[in-house]
């Protein structure tokens, strides 16, 4: 697959996995594409905890009332940031997760594995308690979390909107 076809083919995932497991291998590489990812000022902000351990994704799968994506997933990556300034005042936390995310994402399906962008679902209580569980400390936040494994269901990228209706030459 080149890259754009692994662009053009991601989508988001949110059904039950097979039982076939993830090696560590292919989750080493997924985390990789992360961070290789630009960041602000080079900071490199984005921690990646990786859990693949069965006991430790199913405590974190009940925080999200056992939804079927993360119940059944065999690795959860979670993205941690370091709210630090990078430069002066400016932070750019937010954007590097984001950066470091996509890349995982694109690398999920590259590797034939398939993930969802989990962020919205994540903040506030759940992703306090996701670092409980990880031992984060509490000045970090656990920001976006990508589990992955073989989708047992097909599905595609939602529809965008055309080329025309969201760029131009200038
Ligand atoms: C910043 C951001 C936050 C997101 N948060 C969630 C989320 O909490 N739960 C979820 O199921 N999907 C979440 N998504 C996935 C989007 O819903 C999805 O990317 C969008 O519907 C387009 O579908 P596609 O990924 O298949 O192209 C998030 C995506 C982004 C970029």
């Amino acid at each position: 697959m080149d890259i754009f076809e692994t662009i053009s083919t991601r989508f988001s995932y949110r059904g039950a996995f097979t039982d076939q497991l993830v090696p560590r291998e292919d989750l080493i590489k997924i985390v990789q594409a992360g961070i290789d990812a630009p960041s602000g000022c080079n900071a490199q902000s984005t921690e990646f905890i990786i859990v693949d351990k069965p006991e430790l994704i199913a405590s974190i799968a009940q925080l999200l009332t056992d939804r079927p994506v993360c119940k059944t997933a065999k690795g959860l990556i979670i993205c941690v940031c370091d709210k630090t300034p990078a430069y002066g005042k400016l932070s750019f936390f937010i954007e590097d997760c984001a950066a470091a995310t996509q890349n995982m994402l694109l690398a999920i399906n590259a590797l034939g594995y398939a993930s969802v962008w989990l962020d919205g679902v994540i903040r506030g209580n759940v992703g306090e308690e996701i670092g409980k569980l990880l031992k984060i400390p509490t000045e970090k936040e656990v920001r976006i979390m990508l589990p992955v494994g073989v989708p047992l269901n097909k599905s595609k990228p939602n529809l965008k909107k055309s080329f025309n209706e969201r760029a131009r030459f200038a």
